[in-house]
């Protein structure tokens, strides 16, 4: 058959899943900068509580390089970050030095660092649990037995509550209109983001259209994840990052994870 071993062309949930095109400029004004705001408390505290003898840095899914350049400029770490969209890494190319393309279920290096990050759901974008395992597997071969894993994924409780709420998501600035429609399917754990709006980029006014796709997980299902990785969580944090919980009807809003390698 012709082209039987060709690779089939990604879905299209996939292929934007990882692209954040002109979304990109929007997501860095109206929610990264939000979110680091939130994180960076809890990475700190735990940097400190664990210092380093190697002060060397990966950002996994770096998106537009706030964590690399936290890393950098305020623990003196030689930090690099690793994204899989390429207009993210152009954002973070204002922020950061030390940027590579690569997808975080077969990272591109042959060395270790001291201490990874994983942030802002970065991880809840795998489709499956084999996925999942292929992530922490791929960051696990670039540690050491000293070297610490911080991630956060997203409480399971938060899809139905928040994914499946009927009012979207809305954000605008003075360059940037943004929505998100969103909807979470019970039966496969599958939450879905219709994004829409507009950035004004230096080549002008740009739509946004775009899908992306979240899985949720238990804590049991990334605990089982990291262990056929040979990852061990020695801390798992509740993480609220802009203290929803009361309002929510939610046992938790994130898992804030610490790993080492076993
Ligand atoms: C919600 S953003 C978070 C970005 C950044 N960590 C932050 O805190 O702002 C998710 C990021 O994960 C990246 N991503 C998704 N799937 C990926 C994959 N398979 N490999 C590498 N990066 C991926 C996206 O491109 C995007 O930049």
């Amino acid at each position: 058959v012709k082209n039987a071993t060709a690779p089939a062309p990604p879905r299209r949930e996939e292929k934007s899943n990882e692209s954040y095109d002109a979304f990109a400029y929007a997501y860095d004004r109206a929610l990264g900068e939000r979110f680091f705001q939130a994180v960076r408390s809890v990475v700190d505290d735990v940097l400190d509580r664990y210092p380093a003898d190697q002060k060397t840095h990966l950002d996994v899914a770096c998106g537009t390089g706030m964590v690399v350049n936290h890393f950098t400029t305020m623990h003196g770490y030689q930090s690099i970050g690793v994204d899989a969209s390429v207009p993210m890494l152009g954002i973070a190319r204002d922020r950061a030095r030390n940027l590579v393309a690569g997808d975080y279920r077969a990272l591109p290096f042959r060395r270790t660092f001291s201490r990874i990050t994983c942030l802002y759901d970065s991880l809840n974008h795998v489709r499956d649990r084999i996925e999942l395992t292929r992530a922490f597997h791929s960051i696990q071969r670039v540690m050491t037995p000293d070297s610490l894993f911080l991630f956060d994924m997203n409480h399971p409780d938060i899809y139905p509550e928040v994914w499946g709420s009927k009012a979207p998501f809305v954000a605008t600035g003075a360059d940037y209109h943004l929505e998100m429609a969103t909807s979470y399917r019970k039966r496969d754990n599958v939450a879905k983001a219709l994004v829409t709006g507009w950035a004004k980029l230096p080549r002008g006014k740009v739509a946004i259209h775009e899908l992306h796709q979240q899985r949720a997980f238990s804590e049991r299902e990334i605990v089982e994840c990291l262990d056929a990785a040979h990852l061990k969580p020695i801390e798992v944090l509740d993480f609220d990052p802009y203290d929803e919980s009361n309002t929510l009807g939610a046992e938790g809003v994130k898992l804030f994870f610490v790993c080492r390698t076993v």
